[in-house]
């Protein structure tokens, strides 16, 4: 299948993980698209394989044995898994970046901030010393950090979690990057810092066209800054559509059951409502349906296996065959009983 050019595409991609010497499914067939200019949230519970697919974009996870068991990451048409290793090199940080959950660890401590986001931009642009040098200031003036000359000469430890967020973030985009990957970019950090990060994603986003996958187990998040959302559920896309189609109408039980779960569609205050159950992990997984044993639907037919678009309208698809088309918006206590 051909596409568009200056799309990255993840096809028909699965994954494997090592445990206990034997490499397990973890991924199973997924497809994502990123757009230019369209932000797409990934969105799932813990251990859905959210990140596993996220780092693979950048063939990151290799490194600690998540391997790729079939289908293609495309850039430009191009597969990243056939792509020699000093082109891949070009690749990371460069057209692709990625923005982690946790700055501290991605930050080196023992080098300062100017000579990390001096090291980025030396190994993707040409430019001479003093050129670089004010790249770096205005780069860290654009992710809001005040008083930019005086930061290049400091350490990681100094700053507080927000700016080291700030500073990653401005190491992504020091190479001008047409893709950020933003794996839980805000989790580590207070509401409140959490709020400024969105909004400084948000309109770095818009100002330079990028496109982006923003991973996120939080669905008001994913309300704010997405654009295309794909839920996965125990390695599988089990909905996938605009922003609009899955809050208008989201479909798969899965789905309902984590929008019920938001605080503020539930009362200020009440006890937010869980699902039931845990996701299976990699090697546990039924053999039909993957939510099937926490799905109030489940019956015989959800044994066996169901594809993406077992329902779908106009590019909306959802893993489900109990769809109820006509069934409306589902109430609050609907999906508290999921
Ligand atoms: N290097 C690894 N070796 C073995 N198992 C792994 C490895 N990396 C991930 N896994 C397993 O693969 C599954 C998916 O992990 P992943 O980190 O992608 O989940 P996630 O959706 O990002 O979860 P979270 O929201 O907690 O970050 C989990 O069951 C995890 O334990
Ligand atoms: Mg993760």
């Amino acid at each position: 299948m051909r596409h568009t050019p200056a799309m990255l595409h993840v096809q028909d991609l699965s994954l494997t993980v090592p445990i206990k010497g034997k490499q397990v499914m973890a991924v199973d067939r997924i497809s994502l698209t990123l757009e230019p200019g369209r932000v797409l949230g990934l969105v799932g519970e813990s251990g859905c394989g959210k990140s596993i697919t996220a780092q693979a974009m950048l063939r990151l996870g290799e490194y600690q044995g998540v391997l790729r068991s079939d289908g293609d990451i495309l850039l430009d048409d191009q597969s990243l898994f056939s792509m020699p290793e000093n082109e891949l090199r070009k690749v990371r940080g460069g057209r692709v970046s990625m923005v982690f959950q946790e700055p501290m660890t991605a930050l080196n401590p023992v080098f300062s901030i100017g000579s990390q986001i001096t090291e980025v931009i030396n190994l993707h642009l040409k430019m001479n010393k003093d050129d670089v040098q004010k790249r770096v200031i205005q780069l860290l003036q654009d992710v809001g950090m005040q008083d930019a000359e005086s930061l290049l000469d400091q350490y990681p430890d100094t700053l507080s979690g927000g700016m080291r967020q700030r500073v990653l973030i401005a190491m992504a985009m020091a190479a001008n990057p047409e893709y950020i990957i933003a794996d839980e970019p805000t989790t580590a950090l207070d509401v409140s810092v959490q709020k400024r990060i969105i909004q400084l994603l948000r309109s770095l986003q818009q100002q330079k066209n990028l496109s982006m996958l923003l991973v996120t187990h939080d669905f008001g998040l994913v309300a704010e800054l997405a654009d295309d959302v794909a839920v996965m559920y125990a390695g599988q896309v089990v909905e996938s559509g605009t922003v609009e189609q899955i809050f208008d109408q989201p479909t798969h039980p899965y789905t309902r059951a984590l929008m019920g779960c938001r605080p503020e569609v539930n009362k200020p205050g009440a006890a937010l409502p869980v699902i039931t159950g845990q996701v299976p992990s990699p090697g546990n997984w039924p053999t039909g349906c993957h939510f099937a044993e926490r799905c109030p639907l489940a019956d015989m037919m959800c044994q066996e296996s169901v594809s993406l678009n077992a329902w779908s309208d106009e590019g909306h698809q959802a893993r489900c065959v109990h769809v109820d088309v006509a069934s409306p918006k589902p109430s609050v206590s609907d999906e508290a009983t999921v």
